[in-house]
């Protein structure tokens, strides 16, 4: 098992419902380490380089404009296979069909109003991180109750 990092996003609708509080809870609660955060406001531009591999899909504008309509809230979250852990939290892309339990499945109905972004691989995961944040923006320390949550042969 490897620890991974990856990149989350709190989408517009997520900061304008005032789920970034619980967004962030339910990550900490599932035993990741958040190492990096801030606000930010997505632009066109940053739009298209984050989402390249669905520029040309029929759907892109609706979700260009969806994206840039609010502020966004990156993470940058590490643990054991943070990248499926995450993505197994996220859940489904439409709500209507993400499982109870879910983030996606707790809080939405919406396929484009989804209010989290995980990335989807670990190579992905590499590049979302380059274009939301530089090396001095991401922290590294130890948890003092790391050894509690993980056994040694699991990181
Ligand atoms: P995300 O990248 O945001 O974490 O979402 P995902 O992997 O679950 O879904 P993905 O296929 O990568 O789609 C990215 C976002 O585009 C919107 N979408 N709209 N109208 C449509 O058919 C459609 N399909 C996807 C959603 O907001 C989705 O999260
Ligand atoms: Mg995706």
């Amino acid at each position: 098992m490897a620890s991974e990092r990856t990149l989350i996003l709190v989408k517009p609708d997520g900061v304008q419902r005032k789920l970034i509080g619980t967004i962030v809870s339910r990550i900490e609660n599932k035993g990741l380490n958040l190492i990096a955060m801030k606000m930010l406001q997505v632009t066109p531009e940053l739009s298209k380089q984050h989402y390249a591999e669905h520029v040309e899909k029929t759907f892109y504008p609706d979700l260009e404009g969806f994206i840039v309509s609010a502020p966004v809230v990156a993470m940058i979250v590490e643990g054991p296979e943070a990248v499926s852990v995450m993505r197994t939290l996220i859940g489904s892309t439409n709500g209507r069909e993400a499982a109870p339990g879910t983030i996606r499945g707790d809080y939405g109905t919406s396929r484009q109003m989804n209010m989290i972004h995980g990335s989807d691989s670990v190579e992905s995961a590499n590049r979302e991180i380059g274009i939301y944040f530089k090396d001095t923006e991401i922290c590294s320390y130890d948890l003092a109750l790391g050894s509690w949550t993980c056994a040694r042969d699991e990181l």
